[in-house]
């Protein structure tokens, strides 16, 4: 049979970053000790207080409401309140399967143009043409760690003309590690404002934020056109729990209205011990503090190690402020890339795997163009479960935190400096 398929959905290729993934991974298994740099998810155990809710919870067998068990999306309004400083009542909360699922949904529905800043996560482009939706990338500069200025937005929206506006700005931010200021991004609502932008706040990371300033958040000074997405994955640890959560303004209550409609006709609901995990999450807050400080701390210094190694061997790195990520660029090697046949971003990736054994990510599927030599790196490559445990008693000199606890990071920075001087 050669069944034929949606042209949407054959028009996406796997991506570059899922290809080196599991060449990485195969290359682990074949016994090759590689420093995995690409790799972007969590490090830590799950946090008991999530897993004795799921255990709690096995027997929970009944489907749930469509948009979350309603004490669910109460416990996350009052972490919202509380965390954030962000008004949103249950009413206005929709639970879905990870908020990737939920920001695909969004984009399912709302018409228009999506504008992304490049670089930016790699699944939004994707989720918008499965649904044919032009994609615009706003390119931003080194110089401003990557962060989208007014002007770039403003230009952007004039060039789309008198069409709907989608813009999903992703705070703090994976690929780059940059965290914007409430400051700058009250001078981005403007613009939205005066576009009708209707914006995807991304805050799956908020909480992993290394400059100990308040989440800084569009739905503050553009309120009626914001809708706020995050959920347990990244904080919580818990990415493999899929539950995410979208927050919507009262005068976008219609995607809202129509997302629940999707899930009741689809998936139902998330799966309830699940939901049970989300709630005990949300409403016992205060008592995992203490894993939510110590891993970021623990993300704040395996970053800033890494981007002190790359400013050492000469990469251009924006300093990293929240998440887990950077994203170095090689463009100060680029004529001794290009006598060794490397001219794009992929082949460098290519390069550096198969050579120094490192796995990063082209800047081409972060939306800029193949030529360009910036690259994605995670910095947990650890072992979180260990490093979590022993990290209150580590030794006093980093240098021997780095050799006990990051040995991974050390290894693949040391093969990656070898391979850039050896060009
Ligand atoms: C920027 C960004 N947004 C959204 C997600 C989706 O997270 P989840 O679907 O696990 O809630 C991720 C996950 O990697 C991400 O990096």
């Amino acid at each position: 049979m050669n069944p034929s398929l949606n042209p949407l959905v054959t028009c996406i290729k796997e991506s570059a970053t899922l290809a080196i993934n599991l060449r990485a991974k195969e290359l682990r298994r074949q016994g090759h000790n590689i420093a995995h740099f690409g790799f972007g998810q969590a490090a830590f155990p799950v946090p008991e207080i999530l897993q004795q809710a799921v255990r709690d919870n096995a027997d929970s067998n009944m489907y749930l409401p469509t948009q979350g068990m309603p004490e669910l999306r109460e416990a996350v309004s009052k972490y919202y309140q509380e965390e954030f400083n962000l008004a949103f009542p249950a009413e206005q909360i929709c639970v879905g399967p990870g908020s990737k699922e939920l920001i695909f949904q969004t984009l399912y529905l709302v018409e228009g143009a999506l504008l992304v800043p490049a670089p930016s996560w790699v699944s939004y482009g994707p989720q918008a043409s499965l649904r044919g939706k032009e994609v615009l990338p706003i390119e931003t500069s080194r110089e401003n760690s990557y962060k989208l200025t007014p002007d770039e937005l403003d230009r952007a929206c004039h060039k789309l003309g008198q069409q709907q506006k989608l813009l999903i700005l992703n705070n703090p931010n994976n690929p780059t590690g940059a965290v914007y200021t409430q400051e700058e991004i009250n001078a981005l609502a403007e613009i939205c404002r005066a576009y009708q932008v209707i914006v995807i706040s991304d805050e799956i990371y908020a909480g992993i934020d290394f400059t100990g300033t308040p989440q800084a958040s569009m739905a503050k000074p553009y309120p009626e056109g914001t809708i706020v997405s995050g959920g347990l994955s990244k904080l919580f640890a818990a990415g493999g729990y899929r539950l995410g959560v979208m927050l919507f303004p009262k005068a976008l209550s219609g995607i809202m209205n129509a997302i629940k409609a999707i899930i009741s006709e689809t998936f139902s609901c998330v799966s309830a011990p699940i939901q049970y995990a989300g709630l005990a999450a949300y409403s016992r807050f205060d008592e995992l503090k203490p894993f939510v400080n110590r891993t970021r701390e623990i993300y704040s210094f395996a970053s800033h190690y890494l981007w002190e190694r790359f400013i050492d061997m000469g990469l251009n790195c924006p300093e990293p402020q929240g998440a887990f990520y950077m994203f170095p660029d090689f463009d100060n090697f680029k004529f001794k890339l290009r006598k060794h046949g490397m001219y794009t971003g992929l082949a460098l990736a290519e390069r550096v795997l198969a050579e120094a054994r490192v796995a990063i990510l082209p800047g081409a599927d972060f939306y800029f163009m193949a030529t360009n030599l910036g690259a994605r790196v995670a910095s947990v490559d650890f072992d979180g479960r260990m490093v979590y445990d022993t990290w209150e008693n580590r030794p006093a000199d980093s240098k021997a935190v780095v050799d006990e606890m990051f040995p991974n990071l050390r290894d693949g920075c040391d093969r990656l400096e070898n391979f850039l001087h050896g060009l």
